[in-house]
């Protein structure tokens, strides 16, 4: 994926070009793209005037940066014990070949669905289960997470 300059340059000017201001400008960076894109973290550096390992360690350190394109849609499929124990190995595989994800974790290459394991979510008397975005989907199975994907492509259609 490759950002547009201008789109870098003018988030870039709301920041004071000083090293204090690094954190911010990459979490702008991340509010616009919804991810840091390199050459958006290396402008950001040079912006502040740090160098770019700096804003590798920085980007790295916190949880809160992503380095990696995020889906419109995200999937977590809760990988916990209960979950396991109930089917989410399959579970998560079905997600995979219905969102023809090529690597194990990560994001369609049209960018309109991240998928991810997570530990226990909290609901095991519901296993096994996938958050999607900020809702939680419990009693899962395969043909469910079929529809579940069916639907949400219909939504980010253009
Ligand atoms: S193990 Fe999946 S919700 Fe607890």
């Amino acid at each position: 994926m490759s950002v547009s300059f201008a789109r870098v340059e003018a988030i870039l000017e709301r920041f004071p070009p000083s090293p204090e201001h690094l954190i911010e400008a990459l979490q702008g960076i991340q509010a616009e793209f919804n991810f840091i894109p390199p050459e958006a973290l290396r402008a950001a550096c040079q912006h502040v005037g740090v160098p770019e390992s700096r804003g590798w360690a920085v980007a790295t350190f916190y949880k809160a940066f992503r380095l990696e394109p995020k889906g419109e849609h995200d999937i977590s499929v809760c990988m916990g014990t209960a979950c396991h124990v109930r089917g989410a190995a399959n579970l998560y595989q079905k997600f995979r070949r219905q969102l023809e994800l090529e690597n194990e974790e990560g994001t369609t290459r049209d960018l309109k669905f991240s998928l991810s394991k997570v530990r226990c979510l909290g609901c095991c008397s519901m296993a096994p289960v996938a958050k999607v975005d900020e809702e939680i989907h419990g009693d899962l199975n395969q043909r469910k997470a079929g529809s579940l994907v069916k639907v949400l492509e219909r939504e980010v259609e253009p």
